[in-house]
């Protein structure tokens, strides 16, 4: 009995100490559901507790290729590459990360927060995640019933409208029983993330309710007209004399009211489109001066294989770099930079470069320190060495400065003035300025870099030096 006790201690120890290992992060195995404009608690906690206070906790969405919804590591939030739509909007209980509690708050919920989300918790020894499948619900204005006219045997047109909701309603007629009426025609368009419904229906009988319902998963609104004989007969005779002769006035009033605003508008419109063009095309030959200029001071960039991240192919000639499509994506390089550098470096006078990004939605580009850290771990920021310009599906930024550039570059200008502390880029195309890290101070080499941004890319094709040998013809 003792020797069976002891048998059942040392087994209950080991079971104990490789719990430790066994620890699994759990979020939930339903659809987690909001409202719009609500805030929300994705759950995801680690089962048994321990403390993720000294780990990694990265929340992203599955479904926009691996992008940012909120990141803590080194026991900050780091919220640099983070989904432009997401700031200001998510949290992490700092206190509740002591008890393995790594839920992500997301205030004031939209619709295009719906989607599969993936919570990725990691030690240095261990890491786990779980996936969240989040459904955002909006309910929309009540629905309006408009009486839209009668036909010749008498029946009443109804219209039933409601729109801002989301998914997509179920719009019904019901009479005053309860039973389902058919609907004649149906409508539903879609404005930006939001559904409108429009049903139209024919009453025939005389005397009655009827209901038009409008719902999505967990919520309904309803509008009611009733109508009675009388309501038919006073319609027929006044209503369609009266209706002529209001539509004719209308339609005379409006047509000199649109006439007249149509004159004025194009008139003003003109004058304004003259003064535009005209400031656009003295700001063109200013750029276009600029640029010419800069590109005078091209230099001959090649790219240093032996400083490329391993998920990056860099071609033999040095000037294209593209990602490599690797069948093993584990999780260990899940948040490095997947950078470059030229291997000459500069350290005075001024330098230009040109990158062309076409068709591009994730790189980063710019210049970097001799000294700096090409783990590619780092932020880029020219605290860490790094004096950049981002692309990440549309937004643009330059360390942690939101860009909104008015065309999208197509091909990235670097100048450098070294003595200055001046770095700036240009999109070449198009001639206009985009950024300038301006008043830094230099006191090593600098090396162009460009990088394929974080994470694992969809993206095959490849970043490209344009030094005017390999000119595509404009
Ligand atoms: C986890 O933390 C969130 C706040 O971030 C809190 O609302 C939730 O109740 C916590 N869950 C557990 C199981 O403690
Ligand atoms: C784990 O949870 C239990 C019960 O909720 C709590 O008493 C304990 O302090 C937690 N452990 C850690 C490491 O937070």
């Amino acid at each position: 009995m003792k020797f069976a006790s002891l048998i059942l201690l040392i087994l209950g120890g080991i079971i104990d100490s490789l719990s430790a290992e066994r620890n699994e992060v759990v979020g939930s195995a339903d659809s987690v559901f909001a409202f719009a404009g609500e805030d929300v608690i994705l759950p995801c906690l680690v089962k048994p507790n321990i403390s993720v206070v000294d780990m990694k906790v990265e929340w992203f969405r599955l479904d926009q290729e691996y992008s940012v919804v909120h990141l803590y590591e080194d026991h900050v939030d780091r919220n640099t590459e983070q989904i432009q739509s997401y700031k200001g909007r998510t949290e992490l209980n700092h206190q509740q990360l002591q008890t393995g509690n790594a839920s992500l708050r997301l205030s004031a919920v939209k619709v295009s927060d719906e989607g599969r989300y993936k919570c990725f918790i990691q030690s240095s020894s261990w890491s786990d995640d779980t996936t969240i499948d989040f459904k955002v619900e909006a309910v929309g204005n009540p629905p309006v019933i408009t009486v839209d006219g009668f036909d010749r045997s008498g029946g009443l047109h109804l219209l039933c409208e409601s729109e801002g909701w989301y998914p997509e309603p179920d719009l019904e007629w019901l009479d005053s029983k309860g039973v389902r009426l058919s609907p004649e025609s149906t409508e539903t368009q879609r404005n930006t993330d939001r559904f409108s419904v429009k049903h139209t229906f024919t009453v025939h009988q005389r005397d009655g309710k009827i209901h038009c319902r409008v719902r999505v998963r967990h919520h309904m609104l309803e509008a009611l007209i009733s109508s009675t004989s009388n309501m038919y007969l006073y319609w027929r005779t006044s209503v369609i004399v009266i209706s002529v002769v209001i539509v004719i006035a209308g339609i005379l009033i409006s047509v000199a009211v649109f006439k007249y605003r149509e004159h004025r508008r194009l008139q003003h419109e003109n004058s304004r489109m003259k003064s535009e063009h005209r400031r656009l095309q003295h700001e063109n030959s200013r750029m276009k001066s600029v640029i010419n200029h800069l590109r005078k001071l091209m230099v001959n960039v090649t790219l240093d294989a032996d400083s490329a991240h391993p998920d990056l192919i860099v071609s033999e000639d040095g000037k294209q770099v593209k990602y490599r499509n690797r069948e093993d994506k584990g999780n260990n390089r899940l948040n490095e930079y997947l950078g470059v550098v030229g291997k000459e470096g500069f350290s005075s006078g001024c330098f230009y470069f040109e990158v062309q990004v076409k068709g591009k939605t994730v790189w980063d580009l710019g210049v970097t320190r001799e000294s700096a850290d090409r783990k590619y771990l780092t932020s880029l920021s020219p605290k860490n060495g790094y004096w950049t310009l981002s692309q990440r599906h549309g937004n643009y930024r330059a360390s942690s400065v939101t860009l909104s550039p008015s065309v999208e570059p197509q091909r990235v200008g670097v100048f450098v003035d070294y003595k200055k502390g001046l770095v700036s880029f240009y999109g070449v195309e198009s001639m206009f300025h985009i950024y300038s890290y301006t008043d830094q101070s230099f006191n090593r080499k600098l090396y162009p870099f460009v990088c394929l941004g974080y994470y694992l890319s969809f993206d095959f094709s490849p970043l490209i030096i344009c030094d005017g040998t390999n000119e595509e013809s404009e």
